[in-house]
């Protein structure tokens, strides 16, 4: 991680992370696929440990799940302090890349899986649930968003940390 990766904390830049994360996603599902890919959905990155400037950084990915067109790239992100050997994880996230025919431009099937070990069966299993469950959420936040009552006051808002201006 160099220097020119710092954040106004002294920091490497989360920006910087997820950008590696994307081109490692891109990567994976490029050479499982063996087809253009783009980034359908990133699934909710926490960083559980800051990075610092002159660590190494290594990011592990692997095709958790594949659709029709689309798969789940599992990334995991750990760093190394190499003077002092002390090895971080700092993120895990799932991507979502869906490889697209060339000339149309539009979703192109994609060989699936051969499940070789008990850990590739629960990585499969594991992202056909998170698939599920992606989409649950977007179907119930559409639904609850229809639900919010936008005619607020102060009173209304009792609680939160705002106050209503109009
Ligand atoms: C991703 C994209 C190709 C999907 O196109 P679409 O016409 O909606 O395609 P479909 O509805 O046929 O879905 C194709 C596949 O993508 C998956 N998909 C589509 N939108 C998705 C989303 N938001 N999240 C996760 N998966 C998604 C579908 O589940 C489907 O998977 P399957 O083939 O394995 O069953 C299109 O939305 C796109 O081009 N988005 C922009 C991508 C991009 O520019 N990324 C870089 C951003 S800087």
């Amino acid at each position: 991680m160099v220097p020119s990766y710092e954040n106004f904390g002294g920091k490497v830049h989360g920006g910087v992370v997820l950008s590696l994360m994307d081109k490692i996603a891109y990567a994976c599902a490029a050479s499982h696929s063996k087809c253009y890919c783009v980034t359908a959905s990133v699934d909710k990155v926490d960083f559980l440990n800051p990075v610092e400037v002159g660590e190494i950084l290594t990011l592990y990915s692997s095709v958790n799940y594949t659709g029709k067109s689309s798969m789940e790239i599992g990334i995991r992100v750990v760093s190394e302090n190499f003077k002092t050997g002390a090895i971080r994880h700092t993120n895990t996230s799932y991507f979502t890349m869906v490889a697209l025919n060339p000339e149309t431009k539009t979703p192109e099937s994609i060989p699936g899986l051969l499940l070789e070990s008990d850990e590739e069966v629960r990585r499969f299993l594991e992202g056909r649930l998170r698939r599920k469950v992606r989409k649950l959420q977007r179907h119930d936040l559409d639904r609850a968003r229809q639900e919010i009552d936008y005619e607020v006051d102060d009173d209304s808002l009792a609680g939160e940390n705002c106050k209503v201006a109009k």
